[in-house]
């Protein structure tokens, strides 16, 4: 008889039923298989395979030149880390926006070349066509309202979304066409607490925050901006929980000395 204890794997089931009990739900995003294999060991419910990892990983701008082939490739590294976590693929920008059935073929490759268990799109209304249609196939797929990053050229900032009535009734009727569409849950960036909330409690399905308060059913971030890896842009909404790089400068600067001054290797480091 084995004595291994089996892991449990993070389903769309589990987040609804965490939803319903109003346990939160912690995410975060990976890029690679060994960050992948430390927040899974850890306990993140829900890894992201973010686009953002144009800017993170690829030093970009916008999220917007990250393609298929790239987020396929860093996937298959993510899953290969992870026993227990759902693990969620971000839809790069033009792989869903041409026509519905593009998104659908993309979808479905994503799901084909990867082992992730669903996709991420941005938008309301104007992609639900596109949720329904790859919803219907089996794909589980989570909606993205609020300040959608592909978006950036349409709104010329990263404002807070949905200060004003006008914007804050669109984030809301967007939120529920994405639900009413078949998606499974939905991330909440960047717009007011009191807003997330009246989502929240709106919606069946998790809303998942980043800047969007402490009322929504989960909270993400981008895990480089959390471990103060990434300091070049730094949103209120991050909370650092380390200072890596700075970690990597002291040990990089101790590496470089120790080889300049002949203390690496030591005698028990060779051969
Ligand atoms: O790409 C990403 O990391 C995201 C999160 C900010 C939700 O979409």
């Amino acid at each position: 008889m084995s004595t291994e204890k089996t892991i449990r794997r993070v389903t769309t089931k589990t987040l609804g039923l965490m939803k319903k009990k109003g346990k939160k739900i912690a995410a975060l995003t990976a890029y690679d298989f060994i960050t992948a294999r430390i927040l899974d060991k850890a306990g993140i419910d829900l890894l992201l395979v973010g686009d953002s990892l144009a800017n993170v990983f690829q030093g970009n701008e916008t999220t917007l030149p990250v393609t298929m082939d790239e987020m396929i490739y860093h996937t298959k590294a993510v899953t290969k880390g992870v026993d227990r976590a759902m693990v969620v693929v971000d839809m790069p920008f033009m792989s869903y926006q041409l026509s519905v059935n593009e998104g659908f073929r993309n979808a479905g490759r994503i799901m084909k070349e990867t082992s992730a268990g669903a996709v991420k799109l941005e938008g309301g209304k104007r992609v639900a066509g596109t949720i329904k249609e790859i919803t219907a196939a089996g794909i589980p797929v989570m909606g993205h309202v609020g300040l959608t990053p592909q978006s950036i050229n349409q709104f010329g900032s990263y404002r807070e979304r949905g200060k004003n009535e006008e914007e804050a009734k669109e984030i809301l009727e967007d939120a529920i066409a994405v639900e009413q569409a078949g998606a499974f849950a939905v991330v909440l960036e960047k717009i007011p607490a009191t807003l997330a909330e009246k989502i929240t409690k709106t919606l069946t399905i998790p809303t998942i925050g980043i800047g969007a308060g402490i009322n929504c059913d989960g909270q993400i971030l981008v895990t480089p901006d959390l471990l103060g890896l990434y300091v070049e842009f730094q949103p209120r909404f991050v909370r650092k929980y380390a200072n890596l790089a700075e970690e990597m400068d002291k040990s990089i600067q101790n590496y470089i000395s120790d080889v300049k001054e002949k203390n690496f290797p030591s005698e028990a480091e060779s051969y």
